[in-house]
């Protein structure tokens, strides 16, 4: 059976009393009334769409032409019947903004995503290898053998996983086999595979605060205990975790770079953590997700890398490495449970798309990885620098902007006692994806301010350009 066009269901009903080609002009006006349909998509030829519905050419014949008769279809001789471009411009249907908590945080993140200037988390899009990359996927493309069109290793590609580990192993400190490596879509779909591997319900869980906000709207849901450990310069104090919930099953952390306050966690919090979970037999997840970017003294090894009892689950991304359109990330799970997180992977997903995945791992053998990291670490820290200088200079009255040493975003202390989240959204109607720091506490008194992105900031004029419609966009 052939399927309906996306929101075009077009089979026709013979018990109505409604003629089939009244039916069929009926169900165009609704789709494209519903924007099912867009101005210059082209519509069936009259021949497939009757085969399609089993009716006859001439039934077809005549619904279109009424279509056209009335506007909505064009057509273009010879190269076929669209959608009139002359249709009025849409509804405006964007949702309303939610004013509570976690819907608003969600709602705002999600709008953020959406393009707007100084997002936070963004790599630089502009300085990708778009070409070597295009290439790389085009000769996959064009050299796969059939059997790689099957359904992939839902653990991630054999090589792919292989590359990782190696990259790991020289770059962050962090020894494994490829067997302990799983690819995943992203974080979410990283901790989706931890925890149905290990976590039962009820767990006790902790979770920095503040703290990614994305993980912590998806940890809501999953039944586990969130208990929010404060962070001060140091990251997280786990003297506090200690006392909240000392037999925590799991505790997550950002060591290279908290996210959202941009500190480092110290030697000594670090040695606390794995000396608490390796005498509780408790986990720890260190998401090292965009420690490839230091700015300041030498990358600092990952927290995995002093982890004598194996207590520490590492993940990382390609979201900032890369591109985060690509959803391609990883686990690196102890090898003690390495085959539990086999079985998990296999019960949770499918596995990710073969294509990028084999065009990572040639991104990475290639040497376009590393070539590509280096570049940017000095393209960021010229950004950093810039969008620092800039800020400051046009908004140093309003906002007090705290350097961490690496990441791709700052911190704007607010130099008032104002509303973070009443001026995000301002700055938001501005056009403006800056986030409001108190969004990003789940518990206690908040500190106030926004958190930006850098990273695709790329000249002076630019920064102006901003930090004059933000500075607009404050007011007073
Ligand atoms: C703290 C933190 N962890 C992890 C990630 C990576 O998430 P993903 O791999 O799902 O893109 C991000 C991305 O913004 C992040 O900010």
């Amino acid at each position: 059976m052939k399927r309906p066009r996306q929101g075009l269901d077009l089979q026709v009903d013979r018990t109505l009393a409604l003629p089939v080609y009244q039916q069929i002009c009926r169900r165009f006006k609704t789709a494209i009334e519903q924007r099912h349909l867009h101005s210059n998509d082209r519509v069936p030829s009259i021949r497939a769409l009757a085969a399609e519905l089993k009716v006859s050419c001439g039934t077809v014949d005549l619904a279109y032409r009424i279509l056209i008769d009335e506007g909505y279809l064009l057509s273009r001789g010879a190269a076929g019947t669209v959608v009139s471009p002359a249709l009025p411009p849409a509804p405006d249907v964007a949702p309303r903004r939610a004013n509570n908590g976690a819907i608003h945080a969600a709602s705002v993140d999600y709008e953020g995503r959406e393009r707007k200037p100084l997002l936070m988390g963004l790599p630089a899009l502009d300085a990708f290898p778009r070409k070597t990359w295009n290439r790389l996927v085009g000769h996959r493309l064009r050299t796969s053998e059939p059997a790689r069109l099957g359904f992939p290793d839902p653990t991630g590609d054999e090589r792919l996983r292989e590359k990782i580990a190696a990259y790991l192993g020289i770059s962050r400190g962090v020894s494994c086999l490829p067997e302990q490596v799983f690819v995943t879509s992203g974080l979410r779909n990283s901790l989706e595979l931890i925890l149905s591997s290990l976590a039962r319900p009820g767990d006790e869980f902790w979770l920095e605060n503040p703290g990614y906000i994305l993980a912590r709207l998806f940890l809501q849901n999953t039944g586990l205990k969130l208990v929010p450990v404060p962070v001060d310069e140091q990251g997280m104090v786990v003297e506090r975790g200690l006392t909240a919930a000392p037999s925590a099953r799991f505790a997550m952390v950002t060591p290279a770079h908290q996210s959202p306050l941009g500190v480092t966690l110290s030697l000594e919090r670090r040695m606390a953590l794995l000396d608490w979970a390796g005498k509780m037999g408790s986990w720890v997840i260190e998401d090292d997700y965009d420690s490839e970017f230091r700015y300041q003294g030498r990358p600092l090894p990952a927290l995995k890398s002093l982890d004598r009892n194996d207590r520490v689950i590492y993940s990382g991304t390609f979201s900032k490495s890369m591109f985060p359109g690509l959803r391609l990330a990883y686990v690196v799970a102890p090898l003690s449970i390495a085959a539990a997180f086999r079985a998990s992977a296999y019960s949770i997903n499918a596995g990710c798309p073969y294509l990028y995945q084999a065009a990572v791992a040639d991104f990475i053998a290639g040497g376009h990885f590393s070539r590509h990291l280096k570049k940017m670490r000095l393209l960021y820290a010229e950004r950093r620098m810039l969008t620092e200088r800039i800020f400051s200079a046009m908004l140093g009255d309003r906002v007090r902007i705290e350097l961490q040493p690496g990441g791709l975003h700052m911190l704007l202390q607010l130099a008032r006692h104002e509303d973070d989240v009443m001026l995000a959204e301002r700055a938001h109607a501005a056009g403006l994806a800056l986030h409001p720091l108190s969004r990003w506490y789940m518990r206690g008194k908040p500190r106030k301010g926004f958190l930006l992105g850098f990273a695709n900031v790329v000249t002076e004029k630019d920064a102006m350009e901003l930090a004059t419609r933000l500075r607009q966009a404050l007011g007073g």
